[in-house]
């Protein structure tokens, strides 16, 4: 049992993220899983309602393995938004299966050796085309990455940053998902990563007179010249946002 730690608006970055997502907007169902949602059913509120915006007949069911969070959720719940108990095998009625998973801050209560099967249930749930973000964030949101997966596997990392508060990205080395937080020193691609990241960010670092997004989008196009299989383009980057193809940051056997 852990505090259920949570914050309004802390997750903003993931829901953009997961919004953007065919797996959203082109499902027939568009049913979304928060799992371990935490002690209070914000969270989940805010996933709806961000979600609705791009398909207004979204539902959201919050699952929480602490039977007295579920009962504290309960009187919240609404049309769009039940809440339930459960795990990693994601109960849901009938045959349902999700778009969407998001279990942010959920594993990194668990080892590092327990997220590969973790990970395999949540898959095992998803909609063909369906994906699960799975992945941390500070406090207040404001440094935050995830992990991507579809039913097949991990496919992308994302970092998330405040650009106004942060000295340099590779802050986010405290705050990644379990699967790499123990993973960030030499040998492994994530720490080439973070290092290359930092290296880019201080190259640029005359451009922060004009803004830090500036400075970021030329230290992710520094990354990408480098042959870092980076995805997006400038309004992605503009948001201190970069997402990698996972084979670059996969820990190494
Ligand atoms: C730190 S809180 C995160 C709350 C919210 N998702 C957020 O990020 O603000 C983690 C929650 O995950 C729940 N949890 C842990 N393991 C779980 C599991 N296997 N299935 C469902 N919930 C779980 C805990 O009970 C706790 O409430």
């Amino acid at each position: 049992m852990t505090r259920g730690t949570t914050g309004v608006n802390r997750l903003r970055r993931m829901d953009r993220w997961l919004a953007a997502q065919p797996a959203l907007r082109r499902t027939a169902d568009p049913l979304i899983v928060d799992l371990g949602y935490g002690a209070a059913h914000w969270t989940s509120l805010e996933l709806l309602e961000r979600l609705r915006r791009v398909r207004p007949e979204a539902r959201v069911v919050g699952i929480e393995i602490d039977p007295e969070r579920v009962r504290a959720a309960a009187p919240f719940a609404r049309e769009g938004l039940s809440f339930r108990q459960g795990g990693f095998e994601i109960p849901l009625d009938g045959d349902a299966r999700p778009a969407i998973i998001r279990a942010a801050n959920v594993l990194r209560q668990y080892d590092e050796g327990e997220v590969a099967e973790a990970w395999a249930r949540m898959q095992a749930r998803l909609q063909p085309a369906g994906v699960l973000l799975e992945g941390t964030c500070s406090e207040l949101g404001r440094v935050a990455s995830w992990v991507a997966l579809d039913p097949d596997g991990p496919r992308t990392l994302t970092l998330a940053l405040h650009l106004g508060s942060v000295e340099h990205p590779s802050v986010v080395a405290e705050r990644l998902p379990k699967a790499l937080i123990h993973r960030n020193v030499p040998g492994e691609g994530v720490h080439d990563l973070l290092r290359e990241l930092d290296t880019q960010w201080a190259r640029h670092a005359p451009l922060a007179t004009f803004s830090p997004r500036q400075r970021f989008i030329a230290a992710v196009r520094g990354l990408r010249d480098a042959g870092w299989p980076v995805r997006d383009g400038v309004a992605r980057w503009r948001l201190g946002e970069l997402t990698v193809d996972w084979s670059a940051v996969a820990p190494r056997p």
